[in-house]
């Protein structure tokens, strides 16, 4: 197997939740190992690696990509939005955050950070889904604990068009 020597590293510049950090990296070095090693952003979570799972997505100027399947270098010079920018300052959680604390759309959390990338990027673009767009883009995402119903009721809360704490029902 080919050694990667130092002299390969090259440094990648980007905007990671709206503050300009850089660091090296590899040239094969995935950008969720680049957010989480490389930027120390451990919110961003790392599943089965292949862009199966979601629980890797982040933004990649504001539009959802799985972290596992795009290389460090190829955000140089981008914006990345990841987890840890949705609560604010003062720790308050955003109003989709909420919803699935609501609704208890989460139980280890684990897959939760690429789900909630996912439909910031989703309800950005589609301020009010219909339940069949939501479970649509829930597909992409594997949850091994907790039911996708409450999932589901947290993101059509957060759009404003089911009340909340309903436990998965219409
Ligand atoms: S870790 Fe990226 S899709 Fe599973
Ligand atoms: S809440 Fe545990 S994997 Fe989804």
């Amino acid at each position: 197997m080919r050694r990667v020597t130092r002299d390969q590293l090259a440094k990648v510049s980007v905007k990671l939740n709206g503050r300009a950090v850089s660091a090296e990296a590899e040239p094969r070095m995935l950008l969720s190992d680049f957010i989480r090693q490389a930027l120390g952003a451990t919110g961003t979570h790392v599943g089965c690696e292949h862009g199966v799972c979601g629980c890797c997505t982040v933004l990649l100027d504001g539009v959802a990509v799985r972290s596992c399947l795009t290389l460090a270098m190829q955000a140089d010079g981008r914006a990345i939005t990841t987890v840890e920018s949705l609560a604010g300052e003062d720790g308050a959680l955003n109003a989709l955050q909420q919803a699935f604390r609501n609704n208890h759309a989460l139980q280890c959390g684990f897959c939760t950070p690429g789900i909630l990338m996912s439909f910031t990027d989703f309800l950005r673009r589609n301020p009010k889904p219909s339940e069949e767009q939501v479970v649509d883009v829930l597909s992409g995402h594997i949850c091994r604990c907790t039911g996708y119903a409450g999932i589901v009721s947290a993101v059509l809360e957060a759009a404003g068009t089911r009340d909340s704490n309903t436990g998965g029902k219409p």
